[in-house]
């Protein structure tokens, strides 16, 4: 799914206005019915909403929003600026409301009186895609005032006093909601951590706008959906064997970390594989060969690994539990200088290419690497916050032509060619030690049976975080281990 800014939003709005053609208070009326539509199904036990509207065409979708939930038989109290000027479309919208005996309009003064009901919902409808500066004053304080509430609270498009496609400057106020029914698209800020924290569920609702302008139109920011999961995903052939299906090495383990290379070889096996093997060193030897008896084992040193003796059939995952034990690190660099194919650096193998001066330039072109953002830091150097991050790294993805794969809450793959994927699957139940490793068999399997690098990461990622949702559904986030995040890519297969 694409991801558009606030002004391509608002061309979407007018095209598909002039295209249709529908007018623009037609175009609020079914965006208000799709929200109506989802609260009726979803918010059952609720009778009451407080609805806040602002001046502007969110203001407007709040309004035509009350009057549908008022139709239905809800009560609905209704809150507006009493000095505001509204725009042409939520003064119609505004009109017709007054016209109905049962609504309550109130002004926004009255908020500090109005006695909230435990069970009613704060439906925020005050700006939308057209914030334009941040909130100051009255909306403010209101916006304070709300989110010292508990009740259920719901945003309309997007949470008030965030901006759709950038980071506030200073520390704003921002209505904290539960939920996002959004219109249409995912926005760039619910996606990064900073502003990501004030959607609360996001829920993208479809109000049929211009197919012709969406496919049209190019951006370089992409949500992965399930469209895009689908082209990629590859059944597997009954006639094939094990050659059809690629050889991967795992390199990695040292003495303590063997953990980290069982994770990674068991993720390749379980992610389909056709041969499988662990370079490690001779003390985890015992501990795969136990754990991983699908897996074989190459010795690539004593208590940590000294020699990357892999042939370029394999595909090499290299990283998990490796150290940074200084021999391991002169015979990685080595190793780079004289490897041309892609391959997948995680964890330590970028640690030691970040301590090199000209470690960057070793990475193979259309490599696959893995940083967290304190690794991508040691890499790149430290960056503002994640929109900066990003911005960053899609420069570096492109000097570099690799693929650089941002972990984070909603993790981001950046192509050479300069396209940030983002991925919404997973939870918060992979913020442990171990997530990475399995992650990093995961790529390497799907480059071995073949995927191209770019799908190899957006679909891998994709699928580390599904499989990290059934685990969730089981053990819980909390108790969730990335052994059960493996244990479970079985069932994400079947939903494929
Ligand atoms: N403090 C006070 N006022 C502010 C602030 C601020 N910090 N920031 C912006 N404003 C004002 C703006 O000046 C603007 O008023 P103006 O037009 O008089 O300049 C107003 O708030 C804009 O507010 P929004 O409601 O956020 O923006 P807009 O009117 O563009 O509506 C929209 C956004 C279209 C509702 C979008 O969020 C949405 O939901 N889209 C889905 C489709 C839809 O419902 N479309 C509606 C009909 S089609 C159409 O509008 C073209």
């Amino acid at each position: 799914m694409k991801i558009f800014t606030a002004q391509q939003i608002r061309e979407c709005d007018q095209y598909t206005i002039e295209h249709e053609p529908i007018s623009s208070i037609q175009l609020m009326e079914r965006a208000a019915e799709a929200f109506v539509y989802w609260i009726s199904e979803n918010c059952n036990n609720h009778r009451n909403f407080a609805i806040f509207c602002g001046p502007g065409n969110n203001g407007g979708d709040g309004f035509a929003i009350a009057r549908m939930l008022c139709l239905k038989g809800f009560d609905v109290d209704v809150f507006v600026d009493s000095k505001a000027k509204f725009s042409d479309d939520a003064n119609v919208n505004f009109k017709e409301l007054k016209g109905i005996s049962e609504v309550v309009i109130k002004s926004f003064k009255d908020v500090d009186q109005y006695r909230f009901d435990s069970r009613t919902i704060i439906i925020d409808a005050l700006f939308g895609t057209g914030l334009s500066r941040e909130l100051k004053g009255d909306y403010k304080e209101l916006i304070d005032h709300l989110n010292t509430k508990s009740n259920i609270k719901i945003s309309v498009d997007i949470p008030s006093g965030l901006f759709t496609d950038s980071i506030s400057e200073e520390k704003v106020n921002v209505f904290k909601a539960d939920y996002t029914l959004s219109f249409q698209f995912w926005k760039k800020s619910f996606l990064h951590p900073e502003t990501g924290i004030y959607t609360g569920k996001v829920i993208v609702l479809d109000i049929d706008l211009s197919e012709e302008y969406i496919s049209d139109t190019e951006t370089s920011d992409f949500v992965i959906d399930d469209k895009i999961v689908e082209r990629i995903f590859k059944p597997r052939n009954e006639f094939s064997h094990k050659g059809t299906y690629g050889k991967v090495t795992i390199a990695g383990g040292s003495y303590g970390k063997i953990g980290a290379a069982v994770l990674a070889t068991k993720s390749a096996l379980k992610m389909g594989t056709g041969l499988t093997f662990s370079l490690a060193p001779k003390c985890g030897y015992e501990i795969l060969q136990t754990s991983c008896p699908e897996a074989m084992f190459i010795e690539g040193g004593e208590n940590h690994v000294n020699q990357f003796d892999i042939d370029e059939t394999s595909v090499v995952g290299i990283g998990p539990g490796l150290g940074q034990n200084p021999e391991t690190e002169k015979s990685l660099l080595q190793f780079l200088k004289k490897y041309s194919k892609p391959l997948i650096l995680d964890a330590d193998a970028l640690n030691i290419i970040s301590k090199d001066k000209k470690g960057l330039e070793l990475i193979p072109k259309r490599s696959i690497i893995t940083p967290h953002p304190k690794e991508f830091e040691r890499l790149f150097g430290v960056t503002k916050d994640s929109f900066d991050r990003a911005e960053w790294a899609r420069k570096k993805a492109h000097e570099l032509q690799i693929y650089i794969i941002l972990k984070d809450h909603h993790t981001q793959i950046i192509t050479p060619d300069g396209n940030v994927f983002y991925n919404i699957t997973g939870n918060a139940g992979l913020a442990k030690g171990g997530s990475g490793d399995v992650l990093t068999g995961i790529l390497s399997s799907l480059l071995a049976q073949g995927y191209s690098e770019e799908d190899a990461a957006v679909f891998g990622v994709w699928f580390h975080g599904k499989a990290a949702e059934f685990a969730a559904e089981k053990h819980s986030k909390e108790a969730m281990l990335p052994t059960d995040v493996i244990n479970e890519f079985g069932n994400v297969f079947e939903e494929l």
